[in-house]
């Protein structure tokens, strides 16, 4: 709570935190729509007769529809206004939600997946967008952090819900006033976040940067002054023009030798996050946990366990991360992450231990979540928005992004057909292997930025591509080079 009356402080003050609020209920979208699957699927799976393609596509359809949201929302984002795409952006979550829920077939199931999606899609791209916008430079690190507890916390009441309407009283209750089944109680539910976010957003001005950028100098100035003193405001403004005029950089910019560097890295963790499997956990946990012999029930509470450990991990990586650095979290997570794997894949192996096996899966599984929230999950998002040139800093999140959403459908759609191939072990040691390979990616050509300013990140990247070029001197410390 905010109780500081006076001067709303050199940082943006009260309107800040409401940016910040905001923000939390656009990635909590972001979570609750990608979590909420996972519980509701098991009795998607007992109410239609599907083929397992067709289970895929249950799951994966959301995360389809995402890949085409963050395509488009940079676009309409800029044309728009971010502050107009987070306000279509909830009602298009609210109308998947509904047509989710009051599905009477398989195929409007998928297409409510698919409109969800592309919400999901929109919020992934606007949410930071208008939250490092509206937010002063000197806690914008932060919020973008933040961004990811959002998700976390999103997809952990996702599970809440998926356990209050699997069975007990809260699902009685329901069913006597209305009587649907709980999974679309479930799917239903968030229609609820989404309508607070079209509300609030309704009182919440647009990003005055985006103002100045359509030549609106006099509202934007209208929004900073609700917070800030006259000279701040024009301080403000002026270094927004500055800031409007060097952002032009299209996809092209991006493979110019200069920013290459930092767009390999930014797609190699893009595609790392996904494929070293975070999500099989995150949408398919309780499958997975069934199939080690716990009840529906218990699967899904086993599933909150892990939804906790994953936001109490964000928040310890929340805390470390400009004192550790990214890349100390991001390589002790990764190791972690390919050992909890290995002992998940040999769990799974290991012939006839139905009751012990299913404690040692969870306990691999809930410190493989662990290991993930510590580093690859955060520092993703955290390095995409750290590490590109003012110039093309738009562009460039907007392509990662998608490839992100891209590796995750991939992901998605083949993991019920690889355990059908390669069985529960070989799909772990898969995802094991790949995380191998995202730590030599990282320890070689992940480059630190605790404790830098933007602009001596940028200036780096330019002196290491000119000494390059120049002299063939490789450059010092922590990033690799090519
Ligand atoms: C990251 C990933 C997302 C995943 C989440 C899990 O935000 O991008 O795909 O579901 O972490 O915590």
């Amino acid at each position: 709570m905010a109780t500081s009356t006076h001067g709303s402080t050199a940082g943006g003050g009260r309107f800040t935190y409401v940016a910040a609020a905001l923000a939390a209920l656009n990635g909590l979208l972001f979570g609750f729509d990608t979590g909420v699957i996972s519980g509701a699927f098991l009795y998607i799976r007992e109410a239609f007769v599907m083929s397992s393609l067709v289970e895929s596509v249950v799951v994966s359809g959301a995360l389809a529809g995402a890949a085409v949201g963050a395509a488009l929302g940079g676009r309409l984002a800029d044309r728009w206004g971010r502050r107009r795409l987070i306000i279509v952006g909830g009602v298009v979550f609210f109308v998947g939600s509904l047509l989710m829920a009051v599905a009477p077939t398989v195929e409007v199931l998928i297409v409510g997946r698919l409109v969800d999606g592309v919400a999901i899609g929109f919020a992934s791209i606007v949410g930071p967008l208008y939250i490092s916008e509206i937010s002063p430079p000197k806690i914008r690190g932060s919020l973008v952090s933040f961004n990811q507890l959002a998700i976390t916390s999103g997809i952990l009441v996702s599970y809440f819900v998926n356990y209050a309407f699997s069975e007990g009283p809260v699902l009685e209750l329901a069913q006597s006033l209305f009587g649907a089944a709980g999974w679309r109680w479930m799917l239903g539910a968030g229609m609820v976040p989404a309508l607070i976010l079209v509300g609030a957003m309704l009182f919440m001005p647009e990003s005055p940067r985006w103002l100045v950028e359509r030549g609106r100098e006099d509202d934007a100035r209208a929004v900073l002054s609700r917070t800030r003193t006259d000279a701040q405001v024009e301080s403000e403004l002026e270094e927004i023009r500055e800031t409007a005029e060097t952002q032009d950089g299209g996809v092209g910019d991006l493979l110019k030798p200069w920013i290459r560097p930092a767009l390999v890295v930014g797609i190699g963790l893009a595609a790392f996050q996904q494929v070293t499997g975070i999500n099989t956990v995150i949408y398919y946990a309780p499958t997975v946990l069934e199939s080690t012999g716990f009840g529906n029930t218990a699967s899904i509470l086993a599933t909150v366990g892990i939804g906790v450990v994953n936001v109490g991990m964000t928040i310890v990586a929340v805390l470390l991360m400009d004192r550790a650095g990214r890349r100390p979290l991001l390589l002790t997570g990764l190791a972690g992450m390919i050992i909890t794997l290995l002992g998940l894949g040999t769990a799974f192996a290991l012939p006839g231990l139905s009751g012990v096996i299913g404690w040692v899966a969870l306990a691999c599984l809930m410190l493989y979540v662990a290991f993930f929230a510590i580093g690859l999950g955060p520092v993703f998002w955290l390095l995409i928005s750290e590490i590109y040139p003012l110039q093309v800093r738009g562009t460039a999140m907007g392509v990662v992004t998608v490839i992100n959403w891209v590796a995750n459908l991939v992901v998605a759609l083949t993991f019920l057909g690889l355990i059908d191939v390669a069985g529960q072990s070989g799909t772990f040691w898969l995802y094991a292997a790949l995380t191998l390979a995202a730590l030599a990616f990282t320890y070689f050509l992940v480059p630190e930025t605790k404790g830098r300013s933007l602009e001596e990140i940028e200036r780096d990247l330019r002196d290491s591509a000119l000494g390059d070029e120049r002299t063939g001197m490789v450059r010092d410390g922590t990033a690799g080079d090519d």
